[in-house]
């Protein structure tokens, strides 16, 4: 007989016979599926399986795929009236919500994201980007950017692959609402859900070329960037390629948008609601194994509360559920990528010889795969390499401050500003942090909160430009001041 009771989950995995995986796939020009000539796997990161074999898109793919986005401008897109390109983009937000299973499936199983999260969150809002744009495309002269705008023409569109389906949407469904034509290159561990994308477009009926998807790596990617054919560049990744692609697009008349790393302040004043805090804190650092550019990555805790957070967090970090990301009670998800992992325990062991002292939650990673565990580092200086670059894993550097403005001077202490944190139960300091912080994205007693209809962007190293809202159209618009 047991003397206690076991509140133990029972294993609740979701079913994989929703999506049929090819064998190999091509790419997807002028409307179609193309042979690719040289293929690389992707797997799965949970499990090391391999999915697929994805083509390694050469010059002659690029061309392609850059005549065919040329020919659907001149031919079709640019003359089809806004309420005409609107429908088509309301048609791929209703199949993709249709279809919504099938993308969350695939998504796990080809990033190692929890299904939690690809169900709840990456395939809501990718459809949710396609409704809010499909009812800009007819309203364009109406968005107060003035009213002889005019689409770039081709839009090269390169994504990572930390939410693979979701930065697709932010990137193609303003591109098309303005009236621009598209060449995408999923990242090279994620080109799964590009390619049902593909499928969507097919299925909506959207005139063939109009959006056009080139799976590769870097290589591909540097011929998406340095084509003479292409108007516009979007890029979302490292900061480090980033600066590769503006020096590339410089002395060229290509209009370009970057959105970079990011390494944001998470700050819990001594008046704020901890609880509260705690959890944001776990959703800031931990959501999508902080694979996120703006996770919340430095903690910084006013002096007198550091303790009772801590203490509070570590009892919620032993509560998160590591494991099979296809397990509808896991919170945490594999790695991305074995390289992904290094570069993660790499980092960590700098905290480590850097003096900050580790602490990782007590869990059981699973023997194949890429994990690793909820992590945070105390005793963290401002020159420590971990209080400086991007992780981009669950791993959590923790600062102390004494005074407010300690606090605001830490959080600034960056090469990066893309979003921040603020835990305070007094609105008048909450504005008055606001105001002081550099960075394009500032949540008050929230974190991690995305939403088509707002702007998102950094400043710094994180990046140029805007994506969603009003500021994201005007991206996608000719004879718009950015920024
Ligand atoms: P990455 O920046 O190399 O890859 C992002 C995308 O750019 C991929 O589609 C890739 O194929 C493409 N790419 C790579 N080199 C290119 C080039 N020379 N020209 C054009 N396209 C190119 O990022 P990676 O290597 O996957 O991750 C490395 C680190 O970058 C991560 O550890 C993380 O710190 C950061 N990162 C940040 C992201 C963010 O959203 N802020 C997203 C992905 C990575
Ligand atoms: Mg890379």
């Amino acid at each position: 007989m047991e003397d206690k009771l076991s509140f133990e989950y029972a294993p609740a995995p979701e079913s994989r016979a929703v999506v049929s995986i090819k064998p190999k796939y091509g790419h997807f020009i002028g409307g179609k599926f193309v042979a690719g000539t040289k293929h690389f796997p992707t797997i799965n990161p949970a499990t090391e399986e391999t999915l697929s074999a994805i083509a390694l898109g050469s010059k002659s793919d690029v061309d392609a795929a850059v005549k065919s986005a040329r020919k659907a401008y001149v031919t079709t897109w640019s003359k089809m009236s806004g309420k005409e390109r609107g429908k088509y983009l309301f048609r791929i937000a209703r199949i993709m919500q249709e279809r919504a299973r099938e993308f969350a499936v695939l998504e796990t199983l080809d990033n190692g994201k929890p299904i939690r999260e690809s169900r709840d969150v990456d395939v809501p809002l990718a459809a949710a980007h396609f409704f809010y744009h499909a009812g800009w495309a007819d309203k364009l002269e109406f968005a107060g950017l003035g009213t002889s705008t005019k689409p770039h023409g081709v839009a090269g569109q390169i994504i990572p692959w930390n939410f693979p389906l979701l930065m697709l949407a932010w990137k193609v469904a303003p591109a098309l609402a303005a009236g621009n034509t598209v060449v995408l290159k999923p990242a090279e561990t994620t080109s799964l859900t590009a390619l049902l994308f593909a499928e969507v477009c097919q299925q909506a009926e959207l005139p063939a070329g109009v959006v056009n998807i080139v799976t590769g790596d870097g290589s591909t990617g540097a011929l998406i960037v340095n084509h003479p054919g292409i108007d516009k560049i979007a890029f979302t990744g490292s900061t480090e390629v980033g600066k590769i692609i503006a020096r590339a697009v410089a002395p060229t008349k290509k209009s370009i948008t970057l959105e970079l790393g990011g390494k944001a302040a998470n700050i819990v004043f001594e008046d704020a609601a901890i609880d509260e805090a705690v959890e944001e804190i776990v959703n800031g650092i931990f959501f999508n194994q902080g694979h996120v550019c703006c996770a919340g990555s430095r903690l910084l805790l006013q002096e007198n509360v550091a303790e009772e957070v801590l203490s509070k967090l570590k009892t919620r970090m032993a509560k998160i559920r590591v494991g099979d990301p296809m397990d509808k009670n896991t919170d945490l998800g594999a790695i991305n990528s074995h390289e992904q992992l290094l570069k993660i325990r790499e980092l960590s062991a700098a905290g480590d010889l850097e003096g900050a002292e580790r602490w990782s939650a007590p869990c059981e990673l699973p023997g194949k795969g890429f994990w690793f565990a909820p992590t945070i580092f105390t005793g963290v200086t401002q020159s420590h390499r971990i209080a400086r670059e991007e992780i981009f894993g669950p791993v959590l550097s923790v600062l102390t401050f004494r005074t407010p403005q300690e606090g605001i001077d830490k959080a600034n202490n960056t090469p990066f500003g893309l979003s921040a944190g603020i835990w305070s139960e007094k609105g008048s300091k909450v504005l008055w942090a606001s105001q002081q912080l550099r960075a394009g994205v500032i949540w008050a007693n929230t974190f991690n909160k995305f939403d088509p209809t707002s702007p998102f962007g950094g400043y710094k190293e994180s990046g140029w430009g805007r994506e969603g809202g009003r500021h994201g159209l005007s991206a996608y618009l000719k004879g718009v001041s950015h920024e």
